[in-house]
């Protein structure tokens, strides 16, 4: 058998062949066990931690250089072909600390420094991405780190400093998007699809229909951020991996009059930026999910796909009327979101079926929406329950109602006995309280270890009651309503 062509990528200015590895090879393994950098460290190895965050520079169409903090250790190999891989030690030069790495130093921000190559990475990807960040754009970027004994406040302090510093001559801002760097990273383009024995990575969307029909046994892979703990965490051996994100068209977000369709590759990054922008009320949602190393390589389709009954995505875009987007060989067709969630992780998709983008709705008048995930962290959290609502008045009675909630059931669910019990009502409090005990007819969470049955039926009553009130507020008080049992 032919050997596999090696994965190419930039580090340092070099081209790395990777070759003879297995597919699920990650790129924390690689550079340890193979490239001999261990600055890069394995805390966690399921995403959590950020121990081994890299960054990763990827061309985008318009020649220009996108630089995201990932987590390495469940990143695999084959999918970084063709992107610029960066690591601690790249930053240093000569003797010189980058400005990041100084004002970690100057700010007495590491103790043991387990952590510190991690932190120092999230940091260096927000010094190449803003000129300056405020406190709170520190916090949200580190969001996927944990350190076990320093404190965040020097970190912190760190990131704030980070651009006073004077430009260093590896790695500023400018020489990231240097043309040097720009015809390297084009040089690696490949003029057609890379394919080894277990990974296939095509290039348009004809192309993938055609390999899934041969192979429906295949793997699909998006961003890995679920897959990649299936080998670190559950040890599986998967299936030869048939990787959908080097198909342009699939990263492709359109923006019509009617509808945003975000393509199946589309990281939850971008996915989130062009919802927020269009629904600011999901803004803390987006904030809440994963960590910017996560959402840098997951996708919204993947998290669609996933059908997991907690994932977070889901019961928003089911109460926006989203609709999934699927394609088998050369048929398309498109179902309600929540149309293709069947059973606990069942889904409406055919062997050899592929979700292609995601659609939500556009309307003259906005919706209102409000969704509240509810989990023990702030950050990085699973939800106990995940509640969206979108209410839709006509004066003051209820025209149409949406409701759906994560964590209730063994889908992600609406809420149907409780919409039916809002609309063509008055939109009051006592409306709303009856709607609210109609939600224990419409599901019957289980308990485990996040949270009993009883605690999210109550959650998710009081939820709507939420709802209502961020709605009517200041008309509404809080002692307007009352907990509902
Ligand atoms: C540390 C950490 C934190 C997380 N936090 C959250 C969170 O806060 N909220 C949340 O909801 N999730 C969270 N997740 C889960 C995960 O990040 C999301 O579910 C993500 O959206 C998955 O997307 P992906 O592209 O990485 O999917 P992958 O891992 O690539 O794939 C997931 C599944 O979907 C299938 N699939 C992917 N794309 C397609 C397609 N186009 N067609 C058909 N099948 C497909 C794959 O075969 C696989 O079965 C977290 C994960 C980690 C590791
Ligand atoms: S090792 Fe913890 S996030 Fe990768
Ligand atoms: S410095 Fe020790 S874990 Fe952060």
């Amino acid at each position: 058998m032919p050997a596999d062509p090696p994965i190419r990528f930039l580090l340092d200015g070099e081209v790395i062949e990777a070759r003879d590895l297995a597919a699920t090879t990650t790129v924390l393994d690689y550079l340890r066990d193979t490239l001999g950098r261990r600055g890069t460290k394995e805390g966690c190895a399921e995403g959590d931690c950020g121990a081994c965050t890299v960054v990763l520079g990827s061309l985008d169409d318009n020649d220009t250089i996108r630089y995201r903090a990932i987590n390495s250790c469940i990143r695999f190999v084959p999918t970084i072909d063709g992107h610029e891989l960066i690591t601690v030690e790249s930053l240093q030069d000569g003797g010189a600390l980058h400005p990041v790495q100084q004002a970690m130093v100057d700010e007495h921000a590491s103790q043991c420094g387990f952590c510190t190559p991690g932190f120092v990475m999230s940091l260096f990807a927000l010094y190449l991405n803003q000129a300056t960040a405020d406190a709170a754009q520190v916090v949200d970027s580190l969001a996927g780190n944990l350190c076990r004994c320093t404190g965040y406040r020097p970190i912190i302090a760190a990131g704030c400093r980070m651009s006073g510093y004077p430009s260093p001559a590896r790695w500023s801002r400018d020489d990231a998007h240097s043309p040097a760097r720009v015809a390297a990273l084009k040089s690696l383009r490949r003029p057609s699809a890379l394919s080894q024995s277990a990974f296939t990575a095509p290039h348009t969307v004809e192309a993938l229909a055609r390999i899934l029909e041969e192979k429906p046994d295949a793997l699909i892979l998006a961003g890995g951020t679920d897959v990649g703990l299936w080998v670190t965490k559950q040890l599986r051996t998967l299936p030869p991996i048939v990787y959908i994100g080097a198909v342009p068209e699939l990263q492709q977000v359109r923006v019509t009059n009617d509808a945003i369709t975000i393509g199946a590759a589309v990281t939850l990054t971008d996915a989130w930026q062009v919802i927020v922008a269009h629904f600011p009320r999901l803004a803390d949602l987006a904030r809440r999910f994963a960590s910017p190393p996560v959402c840098n390589s997951g996708t919204l389709g993947g998290n669609v796909a996933n059908a997991s009954p907690v994932g977070d995505s889901m019961p928003a875009l089911i109460a926006l009327g989203a609709r999934v987007e699927l394609r088998r060989g050369a048929q398309s067709r498109t179902l309600p979101l929540e149309d293709f969630y069947l059973a606990y992780q069942k889904k409406d998709l055919q062997p050899g079926e592929f979700v292609t983008a995601v659609a939500i709705p556009l309307t003259a008048t906005p919706h209102h929406i409000g969704c509240y995930k509810v989990s023990k962290r702030f950050d990085q959290d699973i939800a106990a329950v995940c509640g969206a609502f979108v209410v839709e008045l006509a004066g003051e009675q209820v025209r149409d109602a949406r409701i759906a909630f994560g964590g209730m059931a063994a889908t992600p669910a609406r809420a149907r006995h409780a919409e039916a019990a809002l609309i063509g009502q008055p939109w009051t409090p006592q409306t709303i309280r009856h709607a609210a005990t109609r939600l224990a007819t419409d599901f019957n969470p289980l308990s485990d270890l996040r949270a009993g049955s009883d605690y999210r039926l109550s959650i998710a009553m009081n939820l709507l009651q939420r709802y209502y009130l961020d709605q009517t507020a200041p008309s509404t008080r809080l002692q307007d309503l009352a907990p509902v049992t």
